[in-house]
């Protein structure tokens, strides 16, 4: 895909990751509309980036999801692309687990997705592209993120369904499933203290690899173990 001129949604632009994603993809010439929860961010960077199209929505409320979809395509005049960067998380034993804590990490991290990329799809123009930030935790399930890793775990499966079917739309789907890098989340978590983490993965890596991908209309971005780097394919 062309960046340049491309149309893009990026939700959970108040995010770290999603807003590098939404600066980075300004700054290749995309035309970027936003969504995130806290409205104040979210306006805050829509000006920064000359006045983006951005409207705020809460994951989990299905009709405020789809609203912000509809609105980004409106001023848009369409979308070629849609980026997911939503996420939380949660730590602690499994079998400790709090049941609503456990309901909202899947309603965010993976129904949430899940229900936008429906929304969007209307609107996507064929040859576009949906891009889903899940985590290294999909391949390699972590003690005491069981639940977050089972939430990635099952959007990377859904993602890699969604693909197959909109391969007659040329509709590129790119699972994205870096390791920890150090944007904060894990201070924000539901629940729980961290594990011992490795030392958080270079931020602008992940943004470069997930524009190059997009752009090369990669399956997934994930890590080469050996050579500690991101690799695309
Ligand atoms: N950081 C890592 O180590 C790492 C590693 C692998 C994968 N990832 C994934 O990368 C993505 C971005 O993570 P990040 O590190 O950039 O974390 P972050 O800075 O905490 O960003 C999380 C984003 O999710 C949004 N969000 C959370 N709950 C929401 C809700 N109910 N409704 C709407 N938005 C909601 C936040 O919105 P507000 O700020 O507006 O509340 C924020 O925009 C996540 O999917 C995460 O799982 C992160």
């Amino acid at each position: 895909m062309e960046l340049a001129g491309a149309r893009v949604l990026v939700a959970g632009a108040t995010g770290v990751l999603g807003g590098d994603l939404a600066r980075a993809l300004a700054g290749a010439g995309a035309r970027v509309a936003l969504t995130g929860r806290d409205d104040g961010r979210l306006q805050a960077l829509a000006g920064e980036l000359g006045g983006a199209p951005a409207r705020a929505a809460d994951a989990v409320d299905v009709h405020s999801v789809r609203a912000a979809v509809d609105a980004a395509a409106r001023a848009l005049g369409g979308l070629d692309a849609v980026v997911v960067a939503w996420g939380v998380v949660a730590f602690g034993p499994a079998a400790e687990a709090d049941d609503a804590v456990t309901e909202e990490l899947f309603a965010v991290n993976t129904l949430a997705p899940m229900s936008l990329v429906r929304a969007a799809l209307p609107h996507l123009a064929d040859g576009g592209a949906v891009v889903l930030l899940s985590a290294i935790v999909a391949d390699a399930p972590t003690l005491g993120m069981a639940e977050y890793s089972a939430s990635k775990a099952a959007l990377s499966a859904w993602a890699s369904v969604l693909r197959r079917e909109l391969r007659s739309r040329s509709v590129a789907v790119l699972d994205v499933r870096p390791p920890h890098v150090d944007t904060g989340l894990v201070d924000r978590a539901l629940a729980g203290t961290p594990p011992r983490l490795p030392a958080g993965h270079d931020r602008d890596e992940v943004v470069t690899a997930v524009l190059d991908g997009l752009r090369e209309g990669a399956r997934e971005v994930v890590l080469d173990p050996r050579e500690k780097r991101l690799v695309r394919r």
